[in-house]
């Protein structure tokens, strides 16, 4: 039994397959089309991840006659019963979602996908999921857990913007949820827009900046400012629209309760801004995960389990407060929880909801994506005009030009599902060097100084480096949650960790490498721990501005565009002429 859950509602696109059950690949299609986030959310768009499927398809080994179901996440009929012209009175762009022409072309965009999908897979029955849905079902049937409370925030779904409800076997059900213009996904999108960063890199950005800025005025100034048009009560939250404005160009609403203009904002403004931002995050997800709990758990303990999902999900520093601060005793989160996720959720929901299947697997490994063979690793080096060797042990050899001081691009395996580089497209560096965030954020990526690095340690060590609940290694496998870090690794991995300002400790977005799971990382990891007595290395995304590499072939152009010392492509070490 074959099914393919797809995701082209907004951006994101991606696709993921069950073969009797079990997830045998996943990947967005950013990877081959090389467009961050695959394209830009618009009600027109009739494209499909055509790529990503087709990559699921040959991965599972089977044609497109041979696809059972067909999963899509997004329901249009749905976000037809929302009549959007009547609900603001304000000047949304003409043709763009909430108008009645936009609404009535992203309609009928997305009936003419589902023709195209029908086209593609003669045999398969077809079958439309409502977003959040998709999102909670990758986040609880992923899940380890028997039952599970779940809880979704993104931008939009159809009409809600958060999703909360309750997983248990194979059956997922709604509690309650919130509706656009409360969407805290879009409020993070347009302080972003606010700021002059991009809205869909921007949060990232922001998630960075927040907390590393130490005027408590401009702070205390913002958090009133949120005050005046966030509005935080039990269970629910609620954004002022006039302020907020998500569908209208510019920012006057913002202007106005910040009374600044955007042209006038300098970093520490932005870091400020960023501060109260990840504050009110903080404050509405304990808010919504409370609730939660005292709905399900009102008289009696019914589940200790949360799930996370959508695009927020994806901040780990409020994971890592959620994880702290409140009643629940084990969280789950999807590593690709933003949109991409909503195809491996589809899929899901026609499994078990559709085909009523009811056995279970969790999710242990993010390694969904393509891999290469040694020869396509050769022929993509000759291609390139790449001198390479090949060295008995890759590994150790690596783990000396490390110790040595060299920057490394590291391409092994299968390609990570989610956005974080999991040690199978990284760069890598030694952490102990402060240089090596200047020279990485500046030199090779091209980005801000202000971006944090993380460590990749092995999980039997991590005990030793960061505080914290350091036992529950679910959500460090795949880099979702901060840790606190250390002396110790204050001291011997300077440059992997998050400085946070106003005497708070420092931080790490940390990847706990499981032997079981990434056993080639696992053996760099030891190796470089073995010369320098520091098992942990500085790991960031095998890119430069572009998605993560994906093939050889990416890898290859990728290296020769940037300063990185040394390459290493499977088998094959590639070390640059100086
Ligand atoms: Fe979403």
């Amino acid at each position: 039994m074959i099914v393919i859950g797809v995701n082209a509602a907004y951006h994101e696109p991606a696709a993921a397959i069950l073969v009797d059950g079990l997830l045998v690949a996943a990947a967005e299609e950013e990877r081959f089309n090389r467009v961050r986030h695959g394209w830009r959310a618009t009600p027109q768009n009739r494209l499909l991840p055509m790529k990503a499927i087709g990559f699921c398809l040959a991965a599972a080994g089977i044609d497109n006659c041979k696809v059972d179901f067909v999963a899509y996440s997004f329901d249009p009929w749905r976000r037809r019963l929302r009549a959007w012209s009547e609900d603001f009175p304000l000047s949304l762009v003409e043709g763009d979602y909430g108008t009645v022409t936009g609404e009535t072309e992203f309609f009928n965009a997305t009936l003419a996908k589902e023709s195209a999908l029908r086209a593609l897979f003669p045999n398969a029955k077809f079958s439309y999921f409502e977003h959040h849905e998709c999102h909670a079902a990758s986040a609880f049937f992923s899940s380890p857990f028997d039952d599970a409370a779940v809880l979704v925030v993104d931008g939009i779904g159809e009409s809600a913007t958060t999703w909360m409800g309750f997983g248990s076997g194979s059956t997922i059900e709604p509690i309650a949820e919130i509706s656009y213009p409360d969407s805290l996904g879009f409020l993070w999108e347009k302080i972003s827009e606010f700021v002059g960063f991009d809205p869909y890199d921007g949060p990232g950005k922001l998630m960075a900046l927040a907390r590393t800025c130490e005027n408590n005025d401009c702070i205390a100034r913002f958090s009133d400012a949120f005050d005046s048009f966030v509005t935080i009560r039990s269970g629910n939250f609620s954004l002022d629209p006039i302020v907020c404005r998500f569908r209208e160009r510019g920012c006057a609403g913002l202007e106005q309760a910040f009374r600044l203009k955007r042209e006038s904002l300098d970093l520490g403004a932005i870091a400020a801004l960023a501060t109260v931002l990840q504050d009110t995050t903080e404050k509405i997800l304990r808010c919504l995960a409370d609730s939660l709990w005292k709905t399900l758990n009102g008289s009696a303990l019914i589940t200790s389990r949360l799930c996370l999902a959508g695009g927020v999900a994806l901040n780990c520093v409020a994971n890592q407060a959620l994880a702290s601060s409140s009643s629940w005793e084990d969280m789950w989160v999807q590593p690709a929880a933003n949109d991409a996720g909503t195809a491996i959720g589809a899929a899901q929901l026609a499994w078990y909801r559709c085909l009523a299947k009811t056995s279970r697997v969790e999710m242990l490994s993010p390694y969904l994506g393509p891999s290469y063979t040694s020869n396509e690793c050769e022929d993509a080096l000759l291609r390139a005009g790449l001198a390479a060797r090949k060295p008995a042990c890759p590994s150790r050899y690596v783990a000396e030009q490390l110790a040595a001081g060299a920057t490394v691009a590291w391409f092994q395996g299968r390609m990570e599902w989610g956005p974080r580089a999991l040690g199978n497209r990284s760069i890598l560096a030694s952490p102990s060097d402060r240089r090596f965030r200047e020279v990485l954020n500046s030199q090779t990526k091209g980005r801000e100084a202000f971006r944090p690095f993380a460590p990749a340690i092995p999980c039997d060590r991590l005990h030793e480096y960061f505080n914290g609940n350091t036992s529950d290694m679910r959500l460090r496998r795949f880099m979702l949650t901060t840790l606190n870090a250390s002396a110790l690794a204050r001291e011997v991995a300077p440059a992997a960790l998050h400085n946070q300002g106003g005497g708070l400790p420092d931080t790490a977005r940390v990847q706990s490498v499981d032997r079981a799971i990434s056993p080639l990382f696992a053996e760099l990891l030891t190796e470089f721990g073995s010369l320098t007595g520091v098992p942990i290395l500085l790991n960031t995304s095998f890119n430069i501005g572009e998605p993560i590499v994906a093939s050889p072939g990416d890898a290859c152009r990728t290296f020769i565009a940037s300063s990185l010392d040394c390459m290493v492509l499977g088998p094959y070490v590639v070390e640059r002429r100086r």
